[in-house]
C-alpha cells in the first residue's frame, strides 16, 4: 500500500469535514479541515479589530499576518483541534459571526498564499486527507484522490441550522440558509482560486445519502488508489 494524498474539496456544510475524518482516521492518515485555519484567521481578524461596518479591512489585515500562528493539536479524544497563537479556537471559530466573514477573508490572496504554503508543509510524504475548496485544484494537484462533495443549498441549509441549534445558537433556517448561498456565491466567483471542481475530481452528490454510505465509497476509492489499482 503506498501513502497517498486525498483531496476532498466542496461546497460549505456539506458534511465533508466528518466524513473526510472519519475516514482518515480509519485508514490512519493525517487529517486537516483547512477551513478551520480560514476560520481562526477571520476570528482573528474580528478580534484585532480589522472588521468594520460589516467590511474586512484586508490592508490592516495583511500588515497582521506575521502576527498569526496557528497549528492542530489532538485533543484527549484524538480530535485534531486548532489552535490560535497557542489558544484552542475551535469551539470560537464555528460561530454565525466567523461564518459571516470567512468567504470575504478568503479571497484575500495573502490569506490563501500564507495558508496554502502551511498546508503544502503538512504532507511530510506520510498520507493525508485534506478538505476544503481548491485542494485538489490548488494545494495538491497532483493529489492521487479528488473528490467534489455537494448537496443543495437546502439541505446543507437545513444540517447546519440543526448543528447551531445543538450549540444553542438562536437563529433561523432562513439565515441560516441565506449564509449558506451567500458563501457559494462569494467562494465561486472569487479571483484568487475560486472553489471549482478540479477536471479530474469524482463528484459525490449527499443531498439523500447518509453518513454511512458516503464513508463505505469514499474508502472503497481510497483503497483503489493505495493498492495503485487506480
Ligand atoms: O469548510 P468551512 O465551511 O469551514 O470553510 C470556511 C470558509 O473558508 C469557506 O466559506 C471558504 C473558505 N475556505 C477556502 O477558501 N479554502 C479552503 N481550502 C477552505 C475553506
Amino acid at each position: 500500500m503506498r501513502n497517498i494524498t486525498i483531496a476532498i474539496d466542496g461546497h460549505s456544510s456539506t458534511g465533508k469535514s466528518t466524513v473526510a475524518k472519519q475516514l482518515a482516521d480509519y485508514i490512519g492518515y493525517l487529517y486537516v479541515d483547512t477551513g478551520a485555519m480560514y476560520r481562526a484567521v477571520t476570528l482573528f481578524a474580528l478580534r484585532e479589530g480589522c472588521v468594520s461596518e460589516e467590511k474586512v479591512d484586508e490592508k490592516r489585515l495583511v500588515s497582521l499576518l506575521s502576527d498569526i500562528s496557528l497549528y492542530f493539536e489532538k485533543n484527549t479524544d484524538g480530535k485534531a483541534e486548532i489552535f490560535l497563537n497557542g489558544e484552542n479556537v475551535e469551539k470560537d471559530i464555528r460561530t454565525l459571526e466567523v461564518s459571516e466573514y470567512v468567504s470575504p477573508v478568503a479571497t484575500i490572496s495573502e490569506v490563501r498564499r500564507k495558508l496554502v504554503e502551511q498546508q503544502r508543509a503538512m504532507r511530510k510524504g506520510q498520507g493525508i486527507v485534506m478538505d476544503g475548496r481548491d485542494i485538489g485544484t490548488v494545494v495538491f494537484p497532483n493529489a492521487e484522490l479528488k473528490v467534489f462533495m455537494t448537496a443543495t443549498a437546502e439541505v446543507r441549509a437545513q444540517r447546519r441550522y440543526e448543528e447551531l441549534q445543538e450549540r444553542g445558537d438562536s437563529i433561523t433556517y432562513e439565515e441560516v440558509l441565506e449564509n449558506v448561498t451567500e458563501r457559494d456565491r462569494i467562494d465561486s466567483t472569487r479571483e484568487d482560486s475560486p472553489l471549482k471542481q478540479a477536471k479530474d475530481a469524482l463528484v459525490i452528490d449527499n443531498s439523500e445519502m447518509n453518513l454511512e454510505d458516503q464513508f463505505h465509497i469514499l474508502l472503497q476509492l481510497a483503497k483503489d488508489r493505495m493498492a495503485g489499482r487506480i
